[in-house]
């Protein structure tokens, strides 16, 4: 059976590798996807996506709806130009595409989307969580509808964070809308930067991947690699790393398609939205009388080598 995803992204670099191996999985059927703000805004995270579905020959296939422009709480953090370029896919210009955004409010286009499939979908967020969180307070239902959430974020062990000390983007970006999306009752695994950081893409991955991939797909490698260049710049100058980058959404989405390339664990977690430096932070509590919040599973370990060949299995040929 097809596994259905909503995918609801900020379509900056990564977003849009993790949305192509969703696209070329034989087993997957995403059925829309949302725009987020966050590695740009909302309006060209959209035009973005249905660029790449264009790209990947589903033009006017899967709906398209802009989510919000703004946090919940608090300042908008600035686009993160260094890492996503001006237009949130590393300046890479991908010819136009004649499929338009559904003229819907983001809250009724996801409820719509989980009620049509109810009990089949997972939700796959790969940005902040506003769009989710405003879906659920106009819908208290909705998380009765989602299968599981599946949710790039975070950190839980020490002081990993990307955009502050300890704080991950798309938490930080807004903070309350994860917290809320959290302690929804339904079942959220959280991939946060403890795996993605753990797992390198290499720009010899992708050139090694484009030596035998599927004809149907050379073009979106090709763009894979061109998008790259920007990103692991971007890489080099604010992580230390040289000829790759850090592997996040498309890490979350492998571990939607394939729970096996991680090891998890659940611990009662908030998130906290206060502070100078912790404003973002994921807290978790393992004591026997912990802090008063929901049980989400983190993935504490990742097979790197298995993580990748998934990825690129996706775009090869295959015997089946
Ligand atoms: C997350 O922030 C964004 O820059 C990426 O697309 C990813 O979703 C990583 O912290
Ligand atoms: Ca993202």
């Amino acid at each position: 059976m097809l596994k259905k995803i909503i995918i609801d992204c900020d379509t900056g670099v990564d977003d849009s590798i993790a949305i192509l191996f969703a696209l070329n999985r034989k087993d997957v059927e995403v059925i829309g996807i949302s725009s987020a703000s966050g590695n740009t805004d909302a309006n060209q995270a959209a035009e973005n996506t249905l660029r790449l579905l264009k790209l990947a020959g589903r033009e006017g296939e899967i709906p398209v709806c802009i989510g919000a422009t703004e946090p919940l709480k608090g300042p908008k953090r600035p686009y993160p130009e260094l890492i996503h370029g001006a237009n949130g896919i590393g300046n890479v210009i991908l010819p136009e595409s004649a499929q338009r955004p559904v003229d819907m409010d983001v809250r009724d286009f996801l409820y719509k989307l989980a009620s049509e499939n109810e009990g089949e979908v997972t939700l796959v967020t790969l940005g902040e969580a506003t769009n989710i969180a405003l879906t659920l307070e106009k819908y208290p239902d909705f998380s009765k509808k989602i299968k599981n959430v599946v949710a790039m974020g975070g950190s839980i062990f020490g002081s990993i964070g990307n955009v502050g000390p300890a704080v991950e983007a798309n938490v930080k970006g807004d903070p309350e809308a994860f917290d809320e999306m959290i302690m929804a009752d339904w079942d959220v695994t959280m991939v946060g930067l403890d795996v993605t950081t753990a797992v390198h893409l290499k720009k010899t991955d992708v050139d090694l991947a484009l030596s035998y991939c599927r004809d149907d797909c050379r073009n979106q490698l090709e763009y894979i690699s061109k998008a790259l260049v920007h990103y692991m710049r971007g890489a080099r100058i604010q992580n230390w790393m040289r000829g790759e980058s850090p592997l996040h959404d498309p890490l979350a989405m492998i571990v939607a398609v394939d729970p096996s390339v991680v090891r998890t664990q659940k611990r009662i977690t908030r998130i906290e939205c206060e502070g100078k430096y912790t404003r973002g932070l994921v807290v978790t509590d393992q004591r026997e009388y912990p802090i008063e919040g929901r049980y989400v599973t983190h993935c504490v370990e990742v097979n790197e080598n298995k993580a990748l060949n998934v990825l690129f299995a996706a775009f090869q040929e295959s015997l089946r």
